[in-house]
Parts: structure tokens; sequence; C-alpha cells
């Protein structure tokens, strides 16, 4: 059978609706307001965008130049630039792990992008409504201990991203960002207009803004790292195989600076839309991932009749955020297995989607039925790790930030210089050697750092 034939995004700017909605996900709007809550506020936030700029534009663009360069899918692209150096075998491994760290991503991922779409369904139907005291904590609880819930939702999830994938890069997924990424942010600008009226803006702005530096601490800014990371798409195929249906004309240095400055936008956007109405209602903020699964249907029920439409929204913003970064998460996979492989692409995203959805389902009944099984509690460092907790240690923070590292040294140092000058499209200017001196010491030193606090 003949591989399939590899395609290009059709603009740049429907490149950018993809890139920015792998980058924009639950990482933003769930995650990212209740880490800015736990870490202390404005000192995060800072730190934050700090490593945004600093670490993730530098690695966004080398990523993006293997993809487009190459005109490969991950694996490829990367053993395709490892080929003639003496470090082949080091290479050929990243390559592979740029490969099955989404997927790794994608199983515990697709287990709560079903918890949204169980959410935008239950707000939508009314189960919030007139809510007791006590009683959405223990529904979020609820949802966690229900096997049978846990593992439709998370099918279903798994089965739009197929479906989407499965459809190929111009009928699928740009078909996709092209409705949900417009959707998104007008559903986000009404949520934060409709918070900061009648919510505490003031209180939220000072929260996220005023820095108390003496909260600066270590462990604050891994966190912060780790978040980056995560919300940026790094050290994962999803930003190398978007990269590589990039066409010869578009400028990756501005592509890579528009993903982040609307990355971390929409994170500082999905502050505003919760903070303030947090503020105002007085419930606790720093109530760690059940922020917006306990705390927002509190809020959403004290509303009254509005409050049902707004929750709908919420959770329907959730799950279109969630829906634009599983499809990247996926088609790294089936990009290799199509273009590289023997597969039909349909055939390529239904075997993927297959095996995810088996360890998903181990993965979902961590919360619950196996949540005493610690896969590799004998060593220190998986200790008390459920199998979701294994996995998303594994994949999230060991291989992602272990990949950036890698491949900030691979770009920086193993291939052409040449090659990297060209790509950039910048000559040989001084934004060009900045980036490079990025590259090649601050972003690995950095990292490497980070890593070894992190993991050793
Ligand atoms: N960035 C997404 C978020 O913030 C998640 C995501 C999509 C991701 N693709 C990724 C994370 C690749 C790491 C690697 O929700």
């Amino acid at each position: 059978m003949q591989p399939a034939k590899h395609e290009h995004w059709s603009s740049g700017f429907t490149f950018l609706l993809a890139a920015v909605g792998s980058a924009v996900g639950l990482g933003n709007i769930w995650r990212f307001p209740y880490v800015v809550a736990e870490n202390g506020g404005g000192a995060f936030v800072l730190i934050y965008l700090a490593i945004v700029f600093v670490f993730g534009i530098p690695l966004l663009m080398s990523e993006l130049m293997i993809g487009r360069s190459s005109q490969k899918p991950p694996l490829s692209a990367i053993q395709t630039f490892g080929r003639g150096s003496r470090a082949k075998k080091l290479w050929n491994a990243l390559g592979w792990s740029y490969l099955l760290v989404p997927l790794g991503i994608l199983t515990f991922y697709s287990v709560v992008a079903g918890w949204t779409l169980d959410y935008a369904f239950g707000m939508s139907i009314g189960t919030f409504n007139n809510l007791e005291d006590g009683a959405s904590a223990s529904m979020f609880q609820d949802l966690l201990q229900s096997p049978i819930k846990l593992v439709f939702w998370m099918t279903l999830s798994i089965g739009i991203t197929v479906g989407i994938v499965a459809r190929g890069l111009k009928s699928g997924l740009e078909q996709t960002v092209k409705i949900l990424m417009p959707a998104l942010f007008v559903i986000l600008i009404i949520l934060v207009l409709y918070a900061s009226i009648t919510g505490d803006f003031a209180k939220s702005f000072a929260f996220m803004f005023e820095p108390d530096f003496s909260k600066i601490t270590p462990e604050l800014v891994l966190m912060a790292a780790g978040q980056a990371f995560f919300s940026l798409s790094l050290g994962s195929g999803a930003i190398m195989v978007y990269g590589s249906y990039l066409t010869r004309d578009i400028s990756i240095p501005k592509m890579a600076v528009g993903v982040a400055l609307a990355d971390s936008g929409v994170a500082l956007l999905a502050g505003f839309a919760i903070f303030p109405i947090v503020f105002a209602f007085g419930v606790d903020h720093s109530a760690g991932p059940g922020l917006v699964f306990v705390t927002l249907p509190i809020v959403f029920n004290d509303m009254g009749g509005i409050g049902q439409i707004f929750g709908v929204l919420f959770f329907l913003l959730l799950a279109f955020a969630a829906v634009t970064s599983t499809i990247s998460l996926l088609e790294p996979m089936v990009a290799q297995l199509s273009e590289e492989g023997t597969f039909k692409r349909a055939r390529a995203a239904i075997y993927s989607g297959a095996v995810l959805w088996v360890v998903g389902v181990f993965v979902a009944l961590s919360n619950n039925i196996l949540s005493d099984v610690h896969p590799l509690g004998f060593l220190p460092l998986f200790e008390g790790k459920t199998i979701e907790g294994v996995i998303e240690f594994l994949s999230a923070n060991v291989f992602m930030l272990l990949n950036g590292l890698l491949v900030s040294v691979f770009v920086g140092w193993s291939i052409k210089r040449t090659v990297t000058l060209e790509e950039m499209g910048l000559g040989d200017s001084v934004l060009f050697k900045i980036w490079f001196m990025l590259v090649r010491f601050v972003v690995p030193l950095g990292v490497g750092f980070i890593f070894y606090d992190v993991v050793l």
C-alpha cells in the first residue's frame, strides 16, 4: 500500500488556530487557575510568564523547525536529522519519546476531558440546580467513584478525537479548529465580561498581578516550569507534527510568538473568568484540582437561573478546549503510522485509539476500583502513585522535560547551524543569535536543572 501523502495547512492562520488549539486546553482553564491559587498568585504568574518567554518560545521554534524542515512525522523527523550524528542512538530514542509521550498524556487527559463532557451534559439538564451545601463536592466524588461514568465519558472523548483525526488534516483537524477556536474565544470573553462586571475584579487583578516576591521558592519555579511546558504542548510530538504541515513561506519565529502569547493570554483570561466570581461569592479559592468542578457549580447555583446558562457555557468551553488539544496528542502517532508505516490514516487512528482506550480504562479505574494498585511502588520515586499517577508523572514530568532538554541540545549542537539559520528566516541577525544562544546554553542548563530537581 502507498504511504499517505503529507498534507499542508491551508494558511498560516489555520496553523495558528490549530497550534493555539493544542496549547490552549485543560491546562489553561482547569489547571492554571488552581495552580496559581495554590502557589501564591502574582509571584507564580510572573515566573510562569518569564519561563514561557525564555524557555517556551525558543523551544516552540526548535520543535516547529524540526517538523517543518523534515516534512515528516516526529519519529522520522528526528531520525532524519540524527542520521549522520555520532549520538545517533540517542536521537533515535528521542524520536520514540516524542512519539510516545503524547499518547501517555492522552491516557489521563482523555479521562479529564470526559469529566468536562459529564459536567457540560449535567449542567444542561439541570443536575446542578438547587445544590444543597456540600452537594457539589460529593457529586464530584460520585463521578470519580463511578467506573461506568468515567469509562463512558472517556470513551466518548476518545471517540470524538479518533473521528476527527481519522478524517485527516484538512477535513478533520482544520475544520474542527476553525469552528471550535472562535467559539472558545467568544465563550471565554462572555464569561470574563460577566465575571468582571458582577464579581470582584479588582481583587482578582491584585491577586494575579501583584507579586509577593517572598513567595518565590525553588518549588514555585518548578511548578511554573511544569505548567509552562504542559500548557505550551512542548516536549511531545504535538507542536512538531503541526510544524511538519507548515509550508516554507511561513515565519516560524512569528508563529512561535503567536502561540505563546495566545496561550498565556487565555490562561490569564481563564483566571479573570474564575477568580472574580470565586472571590465575590467568598468560596474557597485554593480548592486544588476541584476548583472548577467543585467550586464553580456552587457559584453558578448561587447565581440563580442565569447561572445554569453560564455553567453550560463554561463546561462547553472546557470541552472544546480539550478536544482541540486531544487531536494534537493523537496526531503524531497517526501521522507516523500512516505516512511512514503501512496503515491507512483511518485505520491508524482507530488502532491508536483502541490501544489508548485500553490503557485509559486502567487510568480511569485508578480513581476507584484500582486505587490501591501502585505499579512501581517499590521505587521511592513512585511510592504511593496509582496507575494514573505513574503515567502522568512519567509522561508529563519526566519525559516531557527530558525531551525539551534533549531537543534543545539536538537543535543547538547537532543540527547544522546553516540549516537552523535558513529555517528561522531571521538572517544572521541579533534575534537569531539570541535564539541560538538560548537554545545552546540557557534552555539545556535551565531545563536540566529543573529536571534534576523534579526527578533526581
Ligand atoms: N497544552 C494542552 C493544555 O494545556 C495539553 C496538551 C496538548 C499537551 N498537547 C500537548 C501537553 C502536548 C503536553 C504535550 O491543556
